[in-house]
C-alpha cells in the first residue's frame, strides 16, 4: 500500500498518479488534498508521515509546487526519510542510497510523464545497504 498526498499545487498530478499506479495494480491510500483549492501542505504531510511510521502504508509519495514544503514537513518525523527527486536518476538514487520511504516531487516544475518515470524508478530501485545503511542510521536526532 502506497500513501499519497499533495497540496493544491500537486492535486491534479496526484489524481493522475493515483490512476497510473492503480492501473499497475498498486494499492494507493489518498491522504488528500481532496480538491484543487488552496490549502496548507502540513495538513496532509503529517498524516501521511504518521501512517508510514506506524506501518499503515509501506511508503509514500508527496507533491507540492516545489516539493520543499512537503520534504521539510515530512522530514520532521524521525522515522521518515523524504527525498526530493526531479528526474529519474535521482528517483532511483534516493532509494538506492537514502532508502527514502517517501518520494517527494515538485509538481510545478516537471511534466506529468516525468512524475510517472521518477515514481517507477523509485518503486523499482532497491536500497543498496552497506555504507548507506551506516549513514541512514546516523540521521535520526536522539
Ligand atoms: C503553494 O503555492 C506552494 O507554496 C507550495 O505548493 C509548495 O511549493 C511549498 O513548498
Amino acid at each position: 500500500m502506497i500513501g499519497i498526498c499533495s497540496d493544491h499545487a500537486g492535486y491534479d498530478y496526484k489524481q493522475k498518479l493515483i490512476a497510473y499506479l492503480e492501473a499497475k495494480n498498486y494499492k494507493v491510500k489518498d491522504f488528500g488534498s481532496h480538491s484543487a483549492e488552496s490549502m496548507d501542505y502540513p495538513d496532509v504531510a503529517h498524516p501521511l508521515a504518521d501512517a508510514v511510521e506506524k506501518g499503515e502504508v509501506e511508503n509514500g509519495i508527496a507533491m507540492c509546487g516545489t516539493g520543499n514544503g512537503m520534504a521539510i514537513t515530512l522530514n520532521k518525523h524521525q522515522g521518515i526519510r523524504a527525498g526530493l527527486a526531479w528526474n529519474e536518476e535521482i528517483g532511483k538514487l534516493v532509494k538506492q542510497h537514502n532508502n527514502a520511504n517517501v518520494l517527494v516531487m515538485p509538481a510545478r516544475f516537471i511534466p506529468f510523464d516525468q512524475v510517472c518515470r521518477i515514481t517507477d524508478a523509485w518503486l523499482e530501485a532497491e536500497f543498496e545497504g552497506g555504507r548507506h545503511q551506516r549513514r541512514i542510521e546516523k540521521i535520526p536526532v536522539r
